[in-house]
């Protein structure tokens, strides 16, 4: 699916204002997703901590579970949006466990756009983030 103008500044606004809804009582740190399908539908993430901080949810992992769960397989691109709360948000890259993730559902090409504000974002595609990941072909 072609990323148009239109299609990346809605994903990075909804990015944005997907970081409102974190659940981030420990770190302070709100995260937001926003993941497009490749049929254009757009799935919303944020972090969701816990006490056991191991059972932490990051923003993206969220998006993609919540799209994987209603049947979703096909990706066009994710923007990603974090920063300490009440603060403006940063370039934040994902972490190493939900590149795995992105890796499981999305090829090389991927466009993973990091969010520091409407006007201020940088594209890297999931090759240049996670080069040698493991994914499915290496089962086949
Ligand atoms: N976090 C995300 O949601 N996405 C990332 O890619 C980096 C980290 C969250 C996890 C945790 O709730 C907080 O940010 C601090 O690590």
């Amino acid at each position: 699916m072609e990323l148009d103008t239109k299609t990346l500044r809605m994903l990075v606004r909804v990015a944005l204002l997907t970081r409102d809804y974190a659940y981030a009582p420990y770190s302070q740190f709100h995260v937001g997703a926003a993941l497009l399908t490749a049929k254009g539908r757009i799935y919303t993430g944020c972090n969701i901590e816990n006490a056991g901080y191991s059972a932490t949810n990051c923003a993206e992992r969220t998006a993609f579970f919540k799209a994987v769960s209603e049947s979703e397989r096909e990706f066009a691109a994710i923007a990603i949006a974090g920063g300490k709360k009440d603060e403006p948000a940063d370039y934040t890259p994902p972490c190493g466990i939900c590149r795995q993730v992105m890796a499981e559902f999305c090829g090389p090409e991927f466009p993973v756009i990091l969010v520091r504000s409407e006007e201020e974002y940088q594209i890297y595609t999931l090759a240049e983030l996670y080069p040698m990941g493991f994914s499915p072909k290496n089962l086949e």
